[in-house]
C-alpha cells in the first residue's frame, strides 16, 4: 500500500505543476487525469486490492485525490478560456486597417478627362451619341454622300444585319445627333470611341478615340477656333508650345485645317516623333459646313460655327511618349499603374 500512497503522492505533485498555455492543453490534462481511460479511473480501480480494514482510510485519500485533479481541472478552464477573452480583449483596434489595393484610371480615360475639363472651363458642355450609328448620322449628314471619296478614308464596320447601320467611324456623328436636338448657340465638346477597319499595329488599331468639338452661334469666326484650340493646347502641353494651321480638305467643314504643334520632344529641332519636320499634327478643323447646317435647319446666313476633331490617343502619346497603341488595350498592370496620378 505504501506504494499506491507514494504514486498519489507523485502524481499530486505533478497535478499542482500543470501549467496549460491554451485551451487544448486543458482538454489534454483533462483526458490524462480524468477522461474514461485517465488516471483517476485507474488508481480508484486499486480499491479492490486494498485490505478490507484499510478501505475506509483509502477511500478518503482517493476521494480527495479525484476532487483535487476536478478542482485543478477547472482552475485550468478558467485560465484558458479567460486567455482567449483577453487576448481579444487587447488587439489593438485602433490599428490602420490592410491596405485594400485599388486599382488606377486607364491613361486614355486621364487624358480623356482632362482635355474635356479643358472645354468645359470654356463655356462647352459634353454631349454623347451612340457607338453604333446609322449612315446618315455618321457620313450622310456630314456631307458625304453614298458616292463620297472621302469615304474610302475612313474604313468602315458594317453592321451584317442592316447595311444602314455601321460603328461610328468618328465622333463627328454627335454633331449631327446634337444639331438634330439643338438648336444655337450649341457649345458641346463629345468624347467617345470610335472604329476603324485597320489592321492592327504600334501606329493604327481598329479602336481608339476621339474627342469632337462643335461652336455655332451668330458671328463664330475662324479666329475663335483658333483662340480656342489656342487655349486648350496651352492647357494641356503648356505655355511654350506653338501651333499652326495647314490648310487641308473636309468634307464637313470649310475652310479646313489641320493644327500641328511645335514638337514637345525636341522643342522643334527635330527628332523621329516628328519626322524632323519640328510639328506634330494634332487635330482636324474648320468652319462647319454651310450644307451641314441645312441638313439641320440651321440657317447659314444667320448661323456659323467651327468644328475639330483629335484623337485621344494621339494627345496621351505625345503627353506620355506611348509609342505603341497596342499597349493601350492589352490590360498590363505594369503599363497601366504607371499613370498613378499623372496629368
Ligand atoms: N472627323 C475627322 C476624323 O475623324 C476629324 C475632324 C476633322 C473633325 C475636321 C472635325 C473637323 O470636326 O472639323 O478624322
Amino acid at each position: 500500500m505504501e506504494e499506491l500512497l507514494q504514486q498519489i503522492e507523485n502524481h499530486k505533485q505533478e497535478i499542482a505543476a500543470f501549467e496549460a498555455g491554451n485551451a487544448e492543453a486543458t482538454e489534454a490534462f483533462r483526458i490524462k487525469y480524468l477522461g474514461t481511460k485517465g488516471l483517476v479511473k485507474s488508481i480508484m480501480g486499486e480499491m479492490k486490492n486494498v485490505p478490507n480494514e484499510q478501505k475506509k482510510h483509502f477511500g478518503q485519500l482517493l476521494n480527495e485525490f479525484k476532487q483535487f485533479t476536478e478542482s485543478k481541472y477547472e482552475l485550468l478552464k478558467e485560465q484558458t478560456s479567460n486567455d482567449k477573452e483577453t487576448a481579444a480583449n487587447e488587439f489593438d483596434w485602433t490599428l490602420p486597417g490592410d491596405p485594400f489595393p485599388v486599382g488606377t484610371r486607364h491613361p486614355i480615360t486621364l487624358v480623356r478627362n482632362k482635355i474635356v475639363n479643358i472645354f468645359q472651363r470654356l463655356g462647352f458642355a459634353i454631349a454623347e451619341g451612340p457607338e453604333i450609328e446609322d449612315d446618315w448620322h455618321n457620313f450622310g449628314s456630314m456631307n458625304l454622300p453614298l458616292d463620297h471619296p472621302a469615304r474610302d478614308m475612313q474604313d468602315t464596320f458594317y453592321v451584317n444585319q442592316n447595311p444602314d447601320w455601321l460603328l461610328r467611324t468618328h465622333t463627328s456623328s454627335v454633331q449631327a445627333r446634337v444639331m438634330e436636338k439643338q438648336k444655337p448657340p450649341i457649345r458641346v465638346i463629345c468624347p467617345g470611341r470610335v472604329y476603324r477597319n485597320e489592321t492592327i499595329s504600334a501606329r493604327a488599331h481598329c479602336f481608339f478615340h476621339q474627342v469632337e468639338g462643335l461652336c455655332i452661334d451668330e458671328h463664330v469666326s475662324f479666329a475663335d477656333l483658333k483662340q480656342t484650340l489656342y487655349y486648350f493646347v496651352q492647357e494641356m502641353f503648356g505655355k511654350d508650345v506653338k501651333i499652326r494651321f495647314r490648310p487641308s480638305y473636309c468634307p464637313f467643314t470649310e475652310p479646313s485645317a489641320e493644327m500641328d504643334i511645335s514638337c514637345l520632344i525636341c522643342g522643334g529641332s527635330g527628332c523621329n516623333v516628328c519626322k524632323h519636320t519640328g510639328w506634330v499634327e494634332i487635330l482636324g478643323s474648320g468652319m462647319v459646313h454651310p450644307k451641314v447646317l441645312e441638313n439641320f435647319n440651321i440657317d447659314p446666313n444667320k448661323y456659323t460655327g467651327f468644328a475639330f476633331g483629335m484623337g485621344v490617343e494621339r494627345v496621351c502619346q505625345l503627353k506620355y511618349r506611348v509609342n505603341d497603341l497596342r499597349m493601350y488595350s492589352q490590360n498590363d498592370v505594369r503599363f497601366l499603374r504607371q499613370f498613378t496620378g499623372a496629368v
